[in-house]
């Protein structure tokens, strides 16, 4: 049994009971604003923090702004030796970050420890990308002119992170941000409070060492109309959010009407077409690992099998036996795969799923039950299905796999894109043919599309994000970075003469 308040202790988050609150270490505010992180492995509170008043919001809103000032002018590769050393203390501080994300959001240690080391790879691609903000340089049309463009920091960034991934994905925008020269604002989950205070702790430390501005603010809050003013504040040039859709497009909503700019990370309903040439070893494994990895509670988890009818059955024997081994219980033992879901909610939707399937017709083939135990327990689920089904078509976050067969690729294609969300999808085929099929334009029509890979665990470097109700953005790797900045185009004339575009001669 990991002994919580001994890791927060050493994570030095030990005066936080009652409350430490936003970016400074105010020793407990106002006993009556506060809320608790909760250890859904037992359904009983870690510890208490405060929630941020107004005031205080815009404190770290101004503290960020004069932070932007100086930063701005700091030379990008500067800016990446900060994010550097930066890694260099997750990487000290692994385990324990590790641990704490497995307290607090019930991964099992393996994964809380893997979303610290995608922390610490996204600080590295940071780092290199400090040195490439490359911008173009065009030819000019007009004689001893020169035209080019570069990229300039936007501001103050807002991030909005989920519960599933409390570290990472904060990563993914920060670090990339901070390189790019913009502070970062951000409104963890309030079901994650205590990972956004550890972090935020390792790199005011980091920072203060080496004499730089508040670059990370943070706020921590659970109520709506705190999220609702940071995403209407015009002070913040983009909001990056991730979490569901009804809540993002109320983001796009209230950012489009101020004109700013957002990068959404929404719902997934990720599939994994299985054809008859398939390696069914492998399938299994990766259907297993992308349906159950995280109590099924990541934006890329596994939840629709498509599989051509000719090895449904073998597939399914291979799956209900792997199925039987998981392990479910306390996240930080070992040897455990399957920890709880985030609250007592989460599994009142699973419940509730489950029953709406089973009256249009499903058949519960594996698990199905919540177990009668402390926590938020429940039982990787895989249930017979027909793909135009509401529950189908919507993303619950649970290790819920629904199973549906077809005849022809076009069919599994087809069935395949037949949903509102587009974040992640794959095909397991030895065909070539089937594999480009699924690749080609005609294919997937989501933002991730693998072959013999399952749908979930994608490395940083690549681009990630989503179509359709996903929302379009696209972050941690590839030319994200441009996101968080502005591009600026500007001609230079070395001339005497003022010739003009288009060959205008005007008042000549
Ligand atoms: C998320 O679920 O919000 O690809 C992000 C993955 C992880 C990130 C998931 N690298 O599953």
């Amino acid at each position: 049994m990991v002994d919580a308040a001994h890791i927060l202790d050493r994570l030095g988050l030990s005066q936080l009971n009652p409350g430490a609150t936003i970016g400074a270490w105010s020793p407990a505010p106002d006993q009556t604003r506060t809320f608790e992180s909760l250890n859904p492995a037992t359904g009983l509170a870690l510890a208490t923090v405060s929630r941020a008043s107004i005031q205080e919001y815009e404190q770290v809103v101004g503290a960020a702004q004069q932070a932007f000032l100086a930063w701005r002018m700091v030379p990008a590769p500067k800016r990446g030796e900060v994010i550097r050393l930066i890694g260099q203390a997750l990487r000290e501080k692994k385990d324990l970050l590790g641990t704490l994300v497995s307290l607090e959001v019930g991964k099992i240690k393996a994964e809380g420890d893997g979303e610290v080391q995608e922390m610490i790879d996204m600080a590295d691609f940071a780092v290199g990308q400090s040195r490439m903000l490359y911008g173009l340089t065009m030819q000019s049309e007009r004689p001893a002119h020169r035209m080019y463009e570069q990229w300039h920091p936007l501001g103050v960034v807002g991030v909005i992170t989920a519960f599933n991934f409390p570290v990472a994905v904060w990563a993914w925008n920060a670090f990339i941000a901070a390189v790019a020269g913009d502070t970062v604002l951000w409104k963890p989950s309030p079901k994650a409070p205590l990972c956004a205070l550890a972090v935020q702790r390792i790199f005011r430390a980091v920072l203060e060492e080496q004499g730089y501005p508040d670059v990370f603010g943070l706020v921590l809050s659970d109520d709506v109309s705190l999220a609702e003013r940071m995403v209407e504040d015009a002070r913040l040039p983009l909001i990056s959010f991730t979490g569901s859709v009804p809540v993002g497009r109320r983001v796009a909503e209230l950012v489009g009407k101020r004109l700013g700019r957002t990068l959404l990370e929404l719902s997934g309903n990720n599939a994994i077409i299985v054809d008859e040439q398939a390696d069914l070893e492998l399938a299994t494994r990766a259907i297993v690992f992308g349906a159950v990895g995280t109590a099924g509670q990541r934006c890329t988890s596994t939840r629709r099998l498509i599989v051509h009818e000719s090895v449904r059955n073998t597939l399914l024997t291979k799956l209900i036996a792997a199925y039987k081994q998981v392990r479910i219980g306390d996240p930080l033992e070992p040897g455990v795969l399957m920890g709880p879901l985030i609250d007592r909610a989460a599994v009142e939707r699973y419940r509730e799923t489950l029953d709406e399937v089973r009256r249009e017709g499903g058949e519960v083939l594996v698990g199905g039950s919540v177990l009668d135990r402390p926590g938020f327990y429940v039982e990787p689920t895989i249930v017979s299905a027909q793909h135009r089904w509401k529950a189908v078509q919507r993303e619950t976050f649970a290790p819920i796999l629904y199973l549906m067969t077809y005849k022809t690729i076009d069919e599994a294609i087809a069935m395949h894109n037949d949903v509102p969300q587009g974040l992640s999808s794959a095909i397991f085929t030895d065909s070539v043919r089937r594999a480009e099929r699924f690749l080609s334009a005609a294919g997937s029509d989501c933002g991730i599309a693998n072959v013999n890979i399952g749908t979930s665990g994608a490395e940083i470097g690549g681009a990630f994000g989503g179509e359709k109700e996903t929302g379009g953005g696209r972050e941690a790797g590839s030319d994200s970075w441009k996101a968080y900045m502005r591009r600026q185009t500007n001609t230079i004339n070395w001339s005497t003469d003022l010739p003009l575009a288009q060959g205008i001669r005007f008042g000549e």
